[in-house]
């Protein structure tokens, strides 16, 4: 088993710099912290699946209570934010010092980090992310947002104070739901360079096995890289964080048109697949490389194809709803090779769509 220190990286963000810590059985830790910050009070959010196997052991040891909302991307709704406010507030116990702990997914994440940017103006809160997913993304970068009108169109940046990703809690995450966050992944090594895309490929085995010095070298190894851009880039303005949108248009609207057909990593590889063959087509990637990066996909187990009933229009209407439409143009972020991605503007047009879409195969 894995025992080696835990890991620290560091987002630096000045006054609202903040530690992702990564290891195994970090309660100490996550109690440690939370005391060294005095809370008036601290009120787990979680969801309910989370909440049964892990709540318990979580609340006790901070003495906190809980909030639970239903599993499931639905949570992230105004009438349920509502009702998170309502559970959060009626006991009395909050104040601008209290602290809230978003235990669970990416969902737990975004609305009770959503929750504690709104509450009083902003309270401090923690992410303790659940899935392989939260650990290697959605828990570093401070996005907090609920659905309403379309995806993640009520939000905010709201920093946590610190990030704990205790990769224990991975032994009881669903294979879907371990095999999904594989997609980020291979897009984040793919952003970051061949070093990383080489030892990813040579993990790769360790990874499905869920050996947890490899799961815990790839969360690092992701949350470094997306430290460096929010760094550089909190608000997402500069384009430096936007390259993370790589493989994210097409992913968008396979999502959209097919709606819980595909968990969002399972989207990303078939959207990858598409933003590679236009990073050929019109950024020079090395049609090679393009190819080692889909292989990865698939050895762990991604489909990359887009259904052979995707309709081109839909998806041209869908990816023109993308936020990062410009008329009728769309950025998309191409790879020129490994570790080097653009923003390239692209009409949305029949040859952009037959570029993305390629070859299906139902
Ligand atoms: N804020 C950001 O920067 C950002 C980035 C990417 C994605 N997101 C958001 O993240 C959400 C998706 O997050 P997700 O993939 O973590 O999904 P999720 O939060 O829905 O969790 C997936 C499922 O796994 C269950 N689960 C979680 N941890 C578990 C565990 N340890 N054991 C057993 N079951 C467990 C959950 O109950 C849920 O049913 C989306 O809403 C997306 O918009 C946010």
């Amino acid at each position: 088993m894995y025992n080696a220190a835990m890991a620290r990286v560091s987002v630096q963000l000045g006054a609202r710099s903040y530690d992702i810590v990564i290891g195994r059985g970090l309660t100490d830790e996550l109690v440690a912290f939370t005391r060294s910050s005095s809370p008036a009070s601290a009120v787990v959010v979680t969801d309910a699946t989370v909440g049964a196997i892990h709540g318990d052991a979580v609340s006790l040891a901070l003495g906190a209570r809980r909030v639970t909302i239903p599993a499931g991307e639905q949570s992230k709704s105004l009438s349920e934010l509502q009702r998170v406010y309502d559970e959060l507030l009626a006991p009395g116990d909050l104040d601008r010092t209290s602290l809230i702990v978003a235990l669970g997914g990416g969902v737990v994440g975004d609305l009770a980090g959503f929750a504690a940017a709104t509450l009083f103006r902003g309270v401090r809160w923690l992410q303790v992310p659940t899935t392989f997913m939260a650990m290697v993304d959605s828990a570093i970068g401070g996005k907090t947002a609920i659905n309403h009108a379309g995806k993640n169109r009520i939000g905010a940046v709201h920093q946590p104070a610190a990030v704990f990703c205790d990769i224990d809690y991975l032994v009881t995450l669903p294979e879907r739901e371990y095999v999904s966050a594989l997609a980020e992944v291979v897009k984040t090594a793919a952003l970051s360079g061949r070093p990383m895309l080489d030892s990813l490929t040579s993990r790769a085995d360790a990874i499905l096995r869920r050996d947890a010095a490899a799961i815990a070298e790839t969360i690092e190894a992701c949350a470094r890289f997306k430290a460096r851009l929010v760094g550089q880039d909190e608000l997402d303005a500069s384009g430096h964080r936007a390259i993370l949108n790589f493989g994210h248009s097409l992913a968008h609207a396979l999502e959209h048109l097919y709606p819980g057909r595909w968990l969002h990593g399972e989207a990303v590889a078939m959207g990858l697949c598409g933003a590679l063959r236009l990073s050929v087509e019109r950024a020079e990637l090395a049609p090679a490389d393009a190819q080692s990066i889909i292989a990865l996909l698939l050895r762990f187990g991604l489909r990359v194809d887009v259904p052979a009933d995707l309709d081109a229009d839909a998806a041209a209407r869908a990816i023109m709803g993308d936020k990062k439409r410009v008329r009728e143009a769309i950025r998309m972020i191409v790879l020129r090779e490994p570790g080097r991605a653009d923003a390239l503007s692209c009409r949305v047009n029949g040859d952009l769509l037959r570029t993305l879409m390629g070859p299906r195969d139902e």
